[in-house]
């Protein structure tokens, strides 16, 4: 089965795609079972989505207050530094939109080692409802695209692909910085829907394997069990 992808002229198409995406899932989820559970991505790329989403008609028309954010994937720094993925979404949305505090769940990276955040983190995810497999079941996961084909941190020969149990792992990752946390593919592919922003001429040849179903990359290993997994991508990187 191949991914299904929509291919939008550039950048700023992706970010507003992607922007329609994630309001159309948080309204019907909210709809469906009054609220929303949103694991957020991180590098670069949603940062123009995210602002999207922070202005108008998103800003005033998503049920923000319903929105419980997590993040798929986080760097082991302070929530201040400029790595941090919490941080970039709350300078390009969090802090621009009426969400609930208690409703914003960054990894504790403060807790100690990066062994310690994950096992903490794991347990913040008993908030989110099980799916029909036990697994916490969000309603959608944005995900990004390594030039290595990694997603999330993730990363290609990593034995963390081959976690079964845990819901979060520490790893070390080839991508500076090093030291991080990441959800496991059985809490991925337990997601209802799973949106990867792709963009930029740098990810074409990682895009071609997940869309060829190369198992090398850790990205063409999402396969929601129960759930629907689309690309969002730019012609540069859509080739
Ligand atoms: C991270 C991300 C990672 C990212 C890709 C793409 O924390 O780095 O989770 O998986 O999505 O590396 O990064 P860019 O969007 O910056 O190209």
């Amino acid at each position: 089965m191949t991914t299904p992808i929509t291919v939008v002229d550039d950048a700023r198409a992706v970010a507003l795609t992607g922007a329609a995406r994630i309001a159309e899932a948080v309204s019907s989820a909210v709809a469906a079972r009054g609220v929303c559970f949103l694991a957020l991505a991180g590098g670069e790329t949603p940062r123009g989505c995210y602002e999207v989403l922070a202005r108008p008609p998103f800003s005033d028309e998503v049920p923000w207050a319903q929105v419980v954010f997590f993040w798929s994937d986080e760097r082991c720094v302070p929530l201040t530094d400029p790595a941090s993925n919490y941080r970039l979404a709350k300078e390009t949305l969090l802090d621009r939109v009426p969400v609930t505090p208690d409703s914003v769940v960054p990894a504790p990276v403060d807790a100690g080692t990066p062994e310690v955040v994950a096992e903490r983190y794991a347990r913040a995810l008993d908030r989110v409802p099980g799916g029909p497999d036990g697994w916490p079941r969000f309603d959608l996961i944005l995900l990004g695209l390594g030039e290595d084909g990694h997603t999330a941190s993730l990363f290609p020969g990593d034995p963390v692909l081959e976690e079964r149990s845990a819901r979060v792992r520490a790893v070390r990752a080839s991508k500076p910085p090093p030291d991080r946390i990441t959800f496991t593919l059985p809490v991925l592919n337990a997601a209802r829907s799973i949106v990867f922003l792709v963009q930029g001429a740098g990810k074409r040849e990682a895009l071609a394997r997940v869309r060829s179903g190369d198992r090398s990359a850790p990205a063409a290993l999402i396969r929601p069990t129960e759930g629907r997994v689309e690309v969002i991508a730019d012609r540069s990187a859509a080739g």
